[in-house]
């Protein structure tokens, strides 16, 4: 049986990734998440990505793999990896400057964006924010 996983990592976005850019990967990511039972986050504010991605061991490992060769960041950097009983996030949402006009351009996806409670101390946040 495959375990539930829990992966974070942080990264900054490759020079010229432009708001078109930032909508596709968005788009992309929401519906291949969604077929998958991905659930999680993703920050993008103060010029880094942050993301949790939680599912299937196998799927987590596939998508992380992937994400680690998108030459549309940079430095991407492992915080933690563990396996989880239950999930944090009941389905996959995004945090991020400009929220607003995610919303206009892509009317699809605005359901996902939302503030989401982030477990006390997680290690995206301190990642992040050092708080
Ligand atoms: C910051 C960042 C976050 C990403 N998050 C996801 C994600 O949550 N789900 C996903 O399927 N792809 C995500 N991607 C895209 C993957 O790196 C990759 O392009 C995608 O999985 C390719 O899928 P495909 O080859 O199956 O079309 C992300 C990319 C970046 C740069």
């Amino acid at each position: 049986m495959s375990q539930l996983i829990e992966l974070t990592y942080v990264s900054e976005p490759a020079q010229n990734m432009s708001f078109l850019g930032l909508m596709r990967l968005l788009y992309h990511s929401y519906s291949k998440n969604q077929a998958l039972g991905i659930t999680g986050a993703l920050i993008y504010e103060n010029n880094q990505f942050g993301q949790v991605i939680e599912g299937l061991e196998k799927d987590i490992e596939a998508l992380w793999q992937k994400i680690q060769k998108d030459s549309r960041h940079k430095n991407v950097r492992l915080i933690e990896a563990k396996s989880i009983s239950e999930r944090s996030f009941s389905k996959w949402t995004m945090v991020f400057q400009g929220s607003e006009e995610v919303a206009k351009t892509l009317p699809e996806v605005t359901a996902a964006i939302e503030d989401v409670e982030f477990p006390m101390g997680h290690p995206l946040l301190i990642a992040l924010r050092g708080a």
